[in-house]
């Protein structure tokens, strides 16, 4: 099926200006996300996947600035795009959280201990304009909490944070970020400070939402086997830069980087999450001093002398799979 965008990301750049010196943590990053598909970001630590996913709205933090890119929205299928680079913050505000919304790692940092589960719903539909009161967003709470399958929905509206276990926790935070009807799901290691059998329930939460909502989603996780199980698309990342892109058949079946193989051979599990590659020695490099040429370049079994000298370029191998190696070059040097 042909790809409508939904967002566009063209030469994205991130530094953070930190104390020790700058960090280059995004480094020429494109891609764009498909509307209607599950996209997924896999990477190590500290490959750069968060950073990624909140440049799409512009929030990463302080101390770090985004030095160049365009990152296209569209909100509508076919329609013209908004240049997210282009915004006030004003305009940014009234996109996230109800266009573009997000669901993070860990539910206790998204959720105020001060107030119920069933205000905190209310209050983000309140302010994008979605409810005309809090009362109402209140009612329409109880069927959000409905919609993410949270057992009891009319005891758990009234309920605080910590009255909920983690995994009911999280289905609260997914429905707040669902409660304006978004466009683009954001999805950064949504189950990774939960259980198991909860990380299960909460991806085929995701699945059916995606499924009954036609949501677009993009998937962060470092676990290979929810990979497998749930994108259409995916792109790995290593150390600020995306090393290759494929449908997920194709890139289970047919790696090509260096990095894709060893990521694959370090999880015969798939089910295990990727702390650190065990199959090739060193850890992703400190980016106030990235390796200069391929980033990659001090871990590769393949390396070659161009790799420590020249950025390798972005190779078509195929439609819909790209490499970024010298070994798939054909004219290495140029
Ligand atoms: N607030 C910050 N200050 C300084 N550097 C930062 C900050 N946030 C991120 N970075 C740096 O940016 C790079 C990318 O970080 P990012 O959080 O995107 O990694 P990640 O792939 O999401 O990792 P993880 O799997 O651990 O969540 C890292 O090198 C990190 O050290
Ligand atoms: S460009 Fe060179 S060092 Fe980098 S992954 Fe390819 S072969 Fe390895
Ligand atoms: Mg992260």
């Amino acid at each position: 099926m042909e790809c409508q965008p939904i967002i566009e990301v063209k030469d994205l750049y991130v530094n953070f200006y930190t104390y020790a010196g700058i960090v280059k943590a995004i480094d020429g990053v494109s891609f764009k996300i498909c509307r209607g598909e599950t996209y997924c970001l896999v990477g190590e630590t500290g490959c750069g996947k968060s950073v990624t996913a909140r440049s799409l709205t512009r929030l990463v933090p302080p101390p770090g600035r985004i030095e160049k890119g365009v990152i296209l929205y569209y909100p509508e299928p076919g329609g013209k795009p908004i240049n997210i680079m282009e915004l006030s913050e004003e305009e940014l505000r009234k996109i996230r959280g109800s266009e573009i919304s997000y669901v993070f790692q860990d539910p206790n940092t998204s959720l105020d201990p001060l107030y119920t589960i069933g205000y905190q719903i209310a209050e983000t539909m309140h302010a994008h304009g979605t409810v005309a009161s809090i009362k109402e967003g209140i009612r329409k709470a109880v069927h959000i909490l409905k919609m993410v399958l949270m057992p009891d929905p009319e005891t758990r509206v009234k309920n605080y944070p910590h009255e909920l276990s983690g995994g009911m926790k999280q289905r609260a935070v997914i429905g707040t970020s669902l409660s304006n009807n978004p466009k683009l799901l954001i999805a950064d290691e949504p189950t990774t400070a939960l259980d198991a059998t909860v990380q299960d329930q909460i991806m085929d939460l995701l699945r059916k939402l995606r499924r009954d909502r036609n949501l677009t989603i993009l998937l962060i996780t470092h676990n290979m086997g929810l990979v497998a199980e749930m994108c259409d698309r995916v792109a790995v990342m290593y150390a600020g830069r995306i090393v290759e892109e494929a449908d997920v058949y194709e890139l289970f079946n047919n790696p090509l980087h260096p990095y894709t193989k060893a990521l694959l051979r370090a999880v015969p599990n798939p089910l295990k999450r990727v702390e650190k590659l065990e199959s090739i020695p060193g850890t992703v490099p400190n980016l106030i001093y990235p390796p200069p040429g391929c980033r990659f370049h001090p871990r590769c079994p393949m390396v070659m002398e161009i790799c420590r000298e020249k950025r390798p370029p972005e190779i078509n191998v195929k439609p819909g799979h790209r490499v970024a190696c010298w070994l798939y070059a054909e004219k290495r040097g140029e």
